[in-house]
């Protein structure tokens, strides 16, 4: 059965934008010609299963990496907008992963709907217990079950940059803003070449090593990501996580040398994708962390993990 803050009506085919039936049983959506298009699993449709983003799907369900205060003080810098601005509005979280950003737009009085492609919806869903104004569907953010041009705000942090083409990705969900609706994209900043070369090849190695092998590697990353001096150099050259906590840190890690695909990406090319997909007010949003140095290493673009942040507003006469 779909949940009570799912209708049908709101839900489509992903590939032909055809309206869906819910068959009989109640745990299958059906196309036009009667064939199952998704099914209902634990209350939440399911358009794809995980894929080339399966690392997400463990990673997401193993680690608790919630933190409401530190949350809440990313979303805001990571998308621009005031957790004051949300009440009421309908809003896309894309890529949501655990939900962490889409419970706090909730808290926020936002009506969510939060998409992943990996079962990491399973632990969002959990996460976001308590919160009717939030709604989960595992779909693919390239072909999604929805209505164009229907969100206030679409956000999208840490996700695009994990698909065979991060701009196939952009471009379709920035078509679910709605004229005048804001959207607001992290990206994987590019760093300099050397550290590109060496990420590149260390990454050709772990991204096929299987979960057992590559899990004690990022708890010893961890580990050194909780030595003062260590922690501050040494993951210039080789990414691991400098997070407070020892399983963010896990995770962190995990996420960096786990997935298939990882682009890297310039605020210049982000920009002239806004742009492009008719945009305007499109502005660089400035990192999270303050101080002199960590500014100064971020513009040469030396810090492994950083983004690239860029928020605007759809023309009115854009659709
Ligand atoms: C690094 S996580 C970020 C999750 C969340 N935004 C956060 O910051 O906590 C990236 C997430 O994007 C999802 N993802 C990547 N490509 C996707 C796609 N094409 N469609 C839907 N989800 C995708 C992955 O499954 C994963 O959960």
């Amino acid at each position: 059965m779909l949940p009570e803050n799912w209708l049908i009506e709101e839900l489509r085919d992903p590939v032909t934008g055809a309206p869906l039936e819910m068959s009989a049983s109640g745990q299958e959506l059906t196309g036009p010609g009667g064939g199952v298009v998704a099914r209902v699993i634990r209350g939440i449709p399911r358009f794809v299963s995980d894929s080339h983003l399966e690392s997400f799907g463990l990673q997401w369900t193993t680690f608790d990496v919630a933190h409401e205060d530190e949350d809440r003080r990313t979303f805001e810098a990571k998308t621009g907008f005031g957790l004051e601005s949300l009440r009421g509005q309908r809003i896309l979280d894309a890529g949501c992963g655990g939900g962490r950003y889409a419970q706090i737009c909730a808290q926020s009085g936002g009506l969510v709907t939060a998409v992943d492609h990996s079962r990491a919806v399973d632990k969002a869903r959990e996460l976001c217990e308590g919160l009717p104004s939030v709604r989960f569907v595992q779909a693919d953010l390239k072909h999604l079950p929805l209505e164009p041009a229907g969100f206030d705000f679409v956000f999208s942090i840490g996700v695009m940059h994990h698909d065979v083409c991060t701009r196939d990705v952009f471009e379709a969900v920035s078509r679910m803003v709605r004229p005048g609706g804001r959207y607001s994209v992290w990206l994987y900043r590019r760093n300099q070449w050397w550290q590109e070369l060496i990420n590149t090849a260390l990454r050709s190695i772990t991204t096929r090593l299987p979960a057992a092998c590559l899990l004690p590697l990022c708890h010893f990353g961890a580990v050194l990501g909780g030595i003062p001096v260590v922690n501050r150099v040494l993951n210039k050259i080789v990414s691991f996580s400098a997070h407070p906590s020892y399983q963010n840190r896990v995770c962190d890690t995990f996420d960096w040398w786990a997935p298939k695909y990882q682009h890297h990406h310039t605020a210049e090319e982000l920009k002239s994708w806004f742009a492009a997909a008719g945009f305007e007010q499109v502005q660089e949003l400035p990192p999270e962390k303050a101080g002199t140095w960590y500014y100064r290493l971020w513009k040469w673009n030396l810090l492994p993990g950083s983004g690239v942040n860029i928020t605007g507003t759809r023309r009115r006469e854009s659709v």
